[in-house]
Order: structure tokens, then sequence, then C-alpha cells
């Protein structure tokens, strides 16, 4: 049977250069915390994750609640890399042919097609070790990789304990490994703290196991952005950016069109179907869901809320926890609230505001309208102006207007009141009162014409 492929995520230390209270590994990049990203990888290698927690453990244990294959284990006090994969061994069989991956839980950037090269380099070459490094112009605080005359890996020196000659070494450590199992447990055991920080670590191992007369192996990456380690907030923002990018792209490659896709925010809990379209510097969030054919954008904000099947949002709306159905036409500049449906074909114009409102199939509000607490019937017509006034300082109120009725411009519906199945509303009216059906509901004072008011006038002096 092939043994257990496990995984080693470190994830106890605070994160000291973030600037900020909340744990590194907890602060969210793309709408997700970044060590979600690392235990995505690891479930993509069907691995078996052992998480060590240690600054702000409990929630850390509670933004994975529920993942599978997942356990966590506390390390208190944090003595260093080495000391921590210590304590994730305690957790792990020793099964002679297993192999552990260690992976810091700040690399969301991290392709698990590179996880799975460094996995297979390690087992061609026989190697009680493999880790991934990158080449940089300025490798600052990372651990250099040292190598002998033929190019083979020898150990690992942090910068601290660098030489100046070693310091000018430009390959350095991502801090991701896969090991043989019981070669790393063997070497945890041998590590100490005799070093610049007085810490344990990992990296050591490195040079344990090569002085041992085994193999270790290093796979530069190509691109180093991928196993970049977030450590301060303006790193945090790049990563972020690269990851709402591949989002884009990825939704992309499945046949939805997105204009500008380096413009185009699209958060993990959203799906957008084969055949939408997404314009530029559009922005979805919460549990969204984008039908084929629905269009959105340019400039729109979409949260917790349906777009249906060839349904379009012009320029500039805000949408929050709302249904645009079917073949509905939305904006430009419309603000649809929490609770609202605009029903199948039914059109919301420009400044138009919903909330907690229904609109039928074919129902339109087209221009300058705020409609709060209101069911409006199928094909029925609001009048550009249209107020409802919802809310008389104490209680909201429902207004309903019915199915094929007419409210005429600039009217105010006070409610609650009701508008009859196909009645009228005069312009300019202020309905307190219920219009039946099929009836003109006029609440205005009539017009007078004064005829030569102007000759009869004051003259200006
Ligand atoms: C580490 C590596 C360094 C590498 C760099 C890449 C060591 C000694 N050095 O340095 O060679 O170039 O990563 O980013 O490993 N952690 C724990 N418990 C601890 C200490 C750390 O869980 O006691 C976790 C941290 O939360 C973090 C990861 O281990 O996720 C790396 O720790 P960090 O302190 O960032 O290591 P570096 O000093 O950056
Ligand atoms: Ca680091």
């Amino acid at each position: 049977m092939k043994p257990t492929m496990w995984a080693v995520v470190l994830a106890a230390g605070k994160g000291t250069r973030m600037e900020s209270a909340l744990a590194k590994v907890l602060h969210p990049a793309a709408g997700r915390p970044l060590l979600h990203y690392v235990l995505d990888q690891c479930r993509a290698l069907e691995a078996q994750t052992v998480v060590v927690v240690g600054h702000q453990a409990e929630a850390v244990r509670a933004t994975c609640f529920g993942l599978a294959h997942l356990s966590f284990v506390a390390q208190e006090p944090q003595l260093g890399t080495g000391h921590a994969a210590l304590v994730a061994m305690a957790e792990i069989p020793d099964e002679p042919e297993g192999a552990v991956l260690v992976l810091a839980g700040d690399v969301p950037l991290l392709r698990a097609e590179t996880l799975r090269e460094l996995c297979t380099l390690r087992q061609k070459t026989n190697a009680a070790a493999a880790l991934l490094s990158f080449r940089t112009s300025r490798p600052g605080s990372y651990g250099r990789i040292v190598r002998d005359e033929a190019g083979r890996v020898v150990r690992i020196v942090e910068a601290r304990d660098a030489t100046r000659q070693e310091r000018l070494i430009d390959e350095v450590n991502a801090s991701l490994y896969v090991f043989s199992g019981s070669r790393l447990r063997d070497a945890l055991h041998r590590i100490s703290p005799n070093n610049a920080q007085g810490e344990f670590y990992l990296t050591d191992v490195v040079g344990l196991l090569v002085a041992a007369g085994e193999r270790v192996e290093a796979l530069v990456v190509d691109d180093p952005a991928e196993t970049a380690g977030v450590n301060t907030v303006a790193e945090l923002s790049l990563v972020e950016r690269e990851l709402f990018v591949r989002r884009s792209m990825d939704l992309v490659r499945s046949g939805v069109s997105i204009e500008r896709p380096d413009t185009v925010l699209v958060g993990p809990g959203v799906r957008v179907a084969p055949g939408a379209r997404i314009r530029a510097f559009s922005i979805l969030e919460g549990r969204t869901l984008i039908e084929s054919g629905a269009s959105v954008g340019p400039f729109c904000r979409v949260e917790d809320s349906e777009i249906g099947v060839g349904a379009t949002l012009l320029d500039s709306c805000l949408v929050r926890n709302s249904k645009i159905l079917a073949g509905a036409s939305v904006g430009p500049f419309a603000h649809i609230r929490p609770e609202s449906v605009v029903g199948e074909n039914a059109r919301v114009g420009n400044f138009v505001e919903l909330k907690k409102t229904t609109l039928g199939s074919g129902a339109k509000a087209p221009h300058l309208s705020y409609l709060g607490d209101a069911s409006v019937g199928a094909k029925a017509n609001i009048g550009a102006g249209t107020i409802t006034c919802n809310y008389d300082g104490v209680v909201k109120s429902p207004t309903f207007v019915e199915d094929d009725a007419f409210v005429g411009s600039n009217s105010t519906l006070v409610a609650p009141v009701r508008i009859g199945q196909g009645a009228y509303v005069a312009a300019g009216s202020v309905i307190t009162t219920d219009v039946p059906p099929e009836a003109l509901g006029i609440g205005r004072a009539r017009q007078e014409n004064k005829a030569g008011w102007v000759g009869r006038r004051p003259k200006k002096r």
C-alpha cells in the first residue's frame, strides 16, 4: 500500500512585521485567510495535514473548522521552525517509506504542481530531502543555500548566521520541503539552538542529513513570486493582486468573458457560469452567482446576490443580497439593497434605489425612484421620481402596486397603501389612501391659470 503523504504547515508565528495584532496566517487575501491557500495545495496532494499553531491558536483552528484531513498541534513556546516541525512529528506515525512535506503557512501563491514536482525530484534522486529555492538579487533575510564545487546542496545558512561571503549567495530557501519522514525525525532530534537567534532551525536539518551521507536536492523555481512568503502588508497586497488575477484567468479559461481581468475582483465564494460577461472594474463578493449570458459592469459591485440568465447590470451598480432574475436590466447607477428581487425582464433604471422590494416580471422603474418595503406587480410602471414613504419615524410599512398599475411621475406613495390592479396614479400625486383597481388616483392641488397676471404684477424699479 502506498504510505500516507503527510504535510506539516508551520503557522505558529506571530508575523511581527505585519504590524497587526492578527496572527499572520489569518490575514485575508482575496477574501480568504492566507493559511487556506497552503491547505488547498495540501488537499490537492491528498496529504494528511498537521497545522502547527501557537499565536492565536484558537482563531487559527476556528478558521479551519470543517476542513477534512486536518489536525492541529500546539507549539508553546515557539522555539523556532525546527522545534515546530519536531512538535508536529509527534503526531505523525513512523512509516519508513513515508514522505513529509513541511510548508510555511504564509505562501499563498504556491501551486500543487510545484509541490508534486518537488516530491518527484526527491523520489527520482533517492534524496532524503528536497527543497524549493529561488534566485533573487535581494536575498535579504532569507536563508542561503550553500552548495559545494560540484553544485550539490551542503547546508542552509540563515542570513543572521552567515559570513559576509555567504550572504552574497543569491539562491535562497523558500521554506518549502519534502523529507523522508524517518530521516527528518532523526535529524530533528539532533539540531541545537546554537545560533544567532537561539532558535531550533529546521534549516539545520539539511546540513545534518548531508553530513550523514544523505542526499538533499534543491529545486530552483522559475517564478520566485510563487514561493515568496508574505511578511509585510505591502507583500500581502501584491500577493492579493496576483490571487485575484489568477481567479479571473481561471474563470476566463472556463468560458467566462472578462474584460480587463486585472481589474476584476472575484471572491472565493462566487460562482460565474460560462457564457457570462464581466466588464472592467467590477467586484463580485460573498455567495454571488452570475448565470450564463448575464452581463455585469463596468464598475459594479455585487455581494451575496444572483444575477439571472441573460440579465444585465449596467455601469456602476451596487447590488447586495438580492436577486436579479432572467432577462432583467438594472442601472446604470442603481442601488439594489438587501432582500430585493427584480423580476424576469423587469427594468430598473438610473438613480433608482430598491430596499426589500420585489418588482414583478416586466415591471419598470426607469428613473430616480426610491422603493422600500414595496411589492410591485407584473408589468406595473413606476414613473420617474416616484418615492415610497415607507417609514414614519417609528414603523416601516409596506406599499403594494398591483399588476399593470401605472404610477405617474413624481408621485409620493405614503405607506401603508395599495395601488390596485391596472389603476393609475396621476403625476405629482401624494397618495395616502388605497387606489381601487382600474381607478385613477389624483392627490394634488388642481392647477389654476391666472390670465393676464404678468401685466398686473409689480414692475421692477
Ligand atoms: C525561514 C527559514 C529561512 C527561509 C525563510 C523563507 C528557518 C530557520 N529559516 O526563515 O531559511 O529563507 O523562512 O521565508 O526556518 N514558525 C512556527 N514556529 C516557530 C517559528 C516559526 O510555526 O517557532 C512558522 C511561522 O509561523 C512561519 C514559518 O514557521 O509560518 C517560518 O517562520 P519565520 O519566522 O517566518 O522564518 P524566517 O525567519 O522567515
Ligand atoms: Ca518568513
